[in-house]
């Protein structure tokens, strides 16, 4: 499903006085399928020399790059080698479109890439995509946000609990994988909605971070406590809405927790991305049938077509100090992987981007 997301890049050499020279382009070539965790010999950094643009591209120099839980799953889907996925923040620095001037930022899904080529307008065009988005004014803020808080983890947050999950004032909310971006971030919505947030994440420190700078009810370390006495101890009224990030036995030792007619909003399996063999868990749906469970997966792509509402939504929060953030950044194109595996070993606290330039 993520492959919609991917953009079609031309590579090119710039083309005015302000980008004199040929450019050459590092990127990251899958050439190993990920077995267990992600290594640096699955990957080859290759370069190449960019071609001229064409009317209505521009040249953009990557900032930053994500990496994220989905880039898992979907390289081992795809034909090997392949160019490696993933969102980045650009700054456009030759452009022969003139709604994408020289200076601009830009965030897409440009790869794991130094330099690309993007033609914003096609690919605004086609449904599924997520757009190429100019970077609003951020203020003081890292363009990097847009990688993060303000870009596609924060807009799964947004659509995910407004479209999905619901939750009304007064009610409990669960998130697993609650220590990471969008875990993090679902939790402070939550929290303005005016509800009862339970989180599970994966270390000491981040629960410390959940409860006393996000402002969660309770946090445990889903790794330490059982699951079971955690719930009867910070949901009395049990459980209405479930987000769930990470899938496998604690989820649905969650929804056995759940009220009658409650919703579970299922975003992501990471308990399962990094294992050859799927894990067996509790079957769920006798739970789901006798407690009338609403359960709905999701993909935030479902909602490209109002991508700028959740974005100028959560800057709004952001701006009024009702909404936090934080990030591990990396430095350097070379540790992309380094920042991958870290990632999903869980060395993160909100999101992890790697700063290239
Ligand atoms: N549906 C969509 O459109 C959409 C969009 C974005 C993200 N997602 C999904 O949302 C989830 C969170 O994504 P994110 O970008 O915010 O990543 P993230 O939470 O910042 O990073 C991944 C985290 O997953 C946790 N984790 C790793 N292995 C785990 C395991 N075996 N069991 C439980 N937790 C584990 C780690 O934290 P701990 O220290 O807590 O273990 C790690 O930090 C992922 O499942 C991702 O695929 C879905």
């Amino acid at each position: 499903m993520f492959h919609k997301m991917v953009p079609t890049c031309n590579f090119a050499r710039r083309m005015y006085s302000a980008a004199a020279g040929k450019v050459k382009a590092q990127k990251y070539v899958l050439t190993k399928y990920f077995q267990g965790e992600p290594k640096k010999s699955d990957f080859k950094i290759v370069e190449e020399e960019l071609p001229e643009l064409k009317e209505g591209e521009v040249l953009a120099e990557t900032e930053y790059i994500s990496v994220d839980p989905y880039m898992m799953i979907y390289m081992n889907s795809r034909k090997l080698p392949t160019d490696m996925i993933g969102g980045q923040v650009a700054k456009i620095i030759s452009s022969r479109n003139q709604k994408y001037p020289v200076g601009k930022y830009v965030s897409g899904y440009f790869g794991w890439r130094t330099h690309a080529i993007l033609n914003p307008d096609a690919r605004i065009t086609q449904p599924g995509f997520v757009p190429v988005t100019v970077v609003p004014d951020l203020g003081t803020h890292s363009v990097s946000l847009s990688l993060g808080v303000l870009g596609m983890p924060g807009n799964t947050a947004y659509f995910g609990i407004r479209e999905i999950i619901k939750p009304k004032p007064g009610q409990t909310i669960v998130i697993s994988g609650a220590g990471g971006d969008v875990g993090s971030h679902v939790g402070q919505i939550g929290k303005i909605v005016g509800c009862h947030v339970v989180g599970f994440a994966g270390n000491d420190e981040k629960c410390e971070y959940l409860e006393k700078e996000l402002g969660f009810d309770r946090a445990f370390n889903y790794k330490t406590v059982d699951i079971r006495a955690a719930l009867r101890d910070s949901c009395p009224k049990k459980v209405d809405c479930y987000f769930d990030n990470v899938g496998g036995e604690i989820s649905a030792t969650i929804m056995d927790h759940m009220n009658k007619y409650g919703r579970v909003g299922v975003c992501g399996t990471i308990s399962s991305y990094s294992e050859e063999t799927l894990p067996k868990v509790t079957i769920m749906q006798p739970v789901i049938v006798s407690k009338e469970l609403t359960v709905e997966g999701f993909n935030v792509n479902r909602w490209t077509d109002r991508w700028n509402e959740g974005i100028l939504k959560n800057l709004n929060w952001l701006n009024e100090g009702k909404l936090k953030y934080h990030e591990k950044v990396y430095h350097g194109f070379d540790n992309m992987v380094d920042a991958f595996v870290g990632m999903l070993r869980g060395d993160n606290i909100g999101k992890a981007v790697v700063k290239v330039k």
